[in-house]
């Protein structure tokens, strides 16, 4: 699996000066719209809750694509942490830095119980203020944190130091 993931990597797109000056954006589109790419993807992420999972918790946006399929595999339920004003109901709110701008997630209200593992699956680990944010929302109701899956991880950018406490898996480091 790991070489297939090698193989399937080759579909990231690099943009340049993108959303701003100076990010050099990673773009999954092109490796999610392939069929090869997005179950190779799927399924290794699928193996990185080995450690023991109930719930998936996919990141808006491109986190809801990988979790829902990543949650379907493992036959789990899934919870879509949104940016703000998405949602009718909301457990607790966190707003965090980017690497090119400001944000906030929104946990929905009555989707994680006391105790449960959950799963935090995101697209890119950049300066990791989006996962950390989720996985605050996560312990701020009182459930857990089993892993931290992620597809690409830009190591530059420090994010896995955020997450001191988590287990943290990257299919790919750039
Ligand atoms: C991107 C990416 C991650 C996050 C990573 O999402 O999909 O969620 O940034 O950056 P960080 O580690 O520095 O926090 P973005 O906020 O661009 O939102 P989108 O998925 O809705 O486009
Ligand atoms: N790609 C996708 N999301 C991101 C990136 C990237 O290069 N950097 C920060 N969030």
């Amino acid at each position: 699996l790991a070489e297939d993931v090698r193989r399937v990597s080759g579909l990231i797109r690099e943009v340049a000066d993108f959303p701003q000056a100076g990010v050099l954006f990673r773009d999954l589109s092109p490796l999610l719209a392939d069929a090869e790419g997005f179950r190779v993807v799927v399924d290794a992420m699928a193996l990185h809750a080995a450690e023991g999972t109930d719930v998936v918790v996919g990141i808006e946006s491109r986190g809801f694509l990988l979790g829902a399929a990543v949650a379907h595999k493992l036959g789990l339920g899934v919870v879509g942490v949104r940016k703000p004003g998405k949602l009718p109901a909301v457990a607790h709110r966190v707003d965090y830095d980017l690497e090119y701008g400001t944000a906030a997630l929104e946990l929905p209200e009555g989707t994680l119980a006391p105790g449960a593992r959950a799963l935090v699956v995101d697209d890119v680990l950049a300066t990791g203020g989006t996962v950390e944010a989720a996985c605050a929302l996560v312990e701020y109701v009182g459930a857990e944190v089993s892993v931290v899956s992620v597809v690409m991880e830009l190591a530059a950018l420090n994010g896995r130091d955020r997450l001191a406490g988590r287990k943290v898996r990257s299919l790919l480091t750039v």
